[in-house]
């Protein structure tokens, strides 16, 4: 049975009749980390691992969520106005629910089923997916267009105020406008955006190094903070400079002595990542695959040495990963402190990759990783559902 069938079912034997179902996808990013919340460009792509909810219509104010995954029902009631966070999981859907209501959309009461695959703390965006999903059917349910570029920011408006995590739009933007076959090139300050083919014989594979260390929220709030200390030190001399888009690297070099070595480094990766944005995306759409590895590789680097969010199980799969036949490209994805790798590989040359890279990565470190090969998928949308009682149809 496939998602939809199985989402329907669940869905029916806990709430009755259901009216729609939705589906939000998670993601990887092919370069631009860290660069979203400076304003800067991000080259991203959604993925099929996705958020499931089927939904349906309440006459009152409530929202019933009930996740599939950890197997637990939340109400809460949309007109109350002191939603407070509570530290677990539902902080996600129901901020936005809190979210879109601060957007000023009326929300009707829903009950939700939810059910996803997108694996959590592995930098594919679990968050994301969940938040969109969940947006999506609140705003169709309720009666609203989906203006997909309010619901993005809404969701990220959930998570950095209702959560606490300040993470940038790159994530909550790519569930959204995800296209098959296709990365997403998007300017974090304007969200203008361009989608950029993906060679057909190239494959996306993602390997999970199956750790997450502590200190990712954290230490991702601290990044955020120590490259707002750079903007408000080079705004001194340049005036205008908003954010660290707005910095070259000659700039950043006349002024490094405002700036601590801490700084000048957070700094450094920024301006020289937002660079290897545009390049990484010039060298996919002109078919030029050869500039890719060293491009991904400085990114890598830049991360590790310079902006300091890798860790040894990431650098481990991206050296593995280099050492095999038939890859464009390695690197760390997502926010880091572990999490998974990105890996661009000739489609031919993808079952052997995962095969040497698991073995590789499970003799150095005893642990399984889990690695998905796939391609760019579709942003948020509704989901086909299978008629309910196909028989009723038949004279
Ligand atoms: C997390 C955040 C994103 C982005 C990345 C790093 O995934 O949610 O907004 O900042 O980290 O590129």
């Amino acid at each position: 049975m496939d998602q939809g069938h199985v989402l329907q079912a669940d869905f029916v034997a806990m709430f009755g009749p259901l009216t729609a179902a939705y589906r939000a996808p998670g993601r990887v990013n092919l370069i631009g980390e860290h660069t979203d919340y400076n304003d800067g460009f991000v080259l991203p792509a959604a993925i099929e691992l996705s958020c499931w909810a089927g939904a349906s219509m309440r006459e009152d104010s409530k929202l019933t969520i009930h996740s599939g995954n950890f197997d637990e029902s939340v109400q809460s009631d949309l007109d109350d106005p002191d939603l407070q966070p509570s530290g677990k999981w539902w902080d996600y859907p129901v901020g936005v629910a809190w979210a879109l209501r601060r957007a000023g959309y009326r929300l009707r009461g829903a009950n939700l089923y939810i059910r996803g695959d997108v694996p959590i703390g592995a930098g594919l965006s679990s968050s994301a997916a969940i938040e969109v999903c969940v947006g999506y059917a609140l705003l169709e349910l309720s009666g609203h267009p989906v203006d997909r570029i309010r619901l993005a920011r809404a969701c990220q408006r959930a998570e950095n105020e209702f959560v606490g995590m300040r993470c940038g739009i790159m994530d909550q933007f790519v569930s959204c406008y995800g296209a098959a076959g296709h990365a997403v090139l998007l300017d974090c300050r304007s969200l203008d955006y361009r989608l950029v083919p993906v060679p057909d014989q190239m494959q996306l594979v993602i390997c999970n190094t199956m750790v997450k260390h502590k200190l990712a929220a954290s230490e991702y709030n601290t990044r955020r903070a120590e490259c707002e200390e750079g903007v408000r030190r080079l705004a001194q001399v340049l005036p205008h400079v908003r954010a660290l888009r707005d910095v070259s690297r000659p700039q950043l070099e006349r002024h490094r002595g405002l700036l601590t070595q801490t700084i000048y480094k957070r700094c450094l990766h920024v301006v020289t990542e937002n660079e290897r944005v545009h390049k990484l995306a010039a060298a996919l759409q002109d078919g030029e695959t050869s500039i890719l590895s060293q491009l991904m590789l400085d990114s890598h680097r830049s991360l590790r040495d310079d902006y300091e969010v890798s860790c040894a199980e990431l650098d481990l799969m991206v050296d593995l990963a280099c050492r095999q036949e038939g890859v464009f490209g390695a690197r760390m994805t997502g926010g880091g402190f572990g999490g998974s790798t990105i890996n661009l590989v000739n489609a031919a040359d993808s079952d052997e990759f995962r095969r040497r890279v698991a073995a590789a990565y499970h003799s150095a470190t005893g642990l399984n990783p889990d690695i998905y090969v796939c391609r760019p998928a579709q942003g948020a949308g509704v989901v086909d559902l299978p008629a309910r009682n196909p028989s009723a149809e038949v004279p």
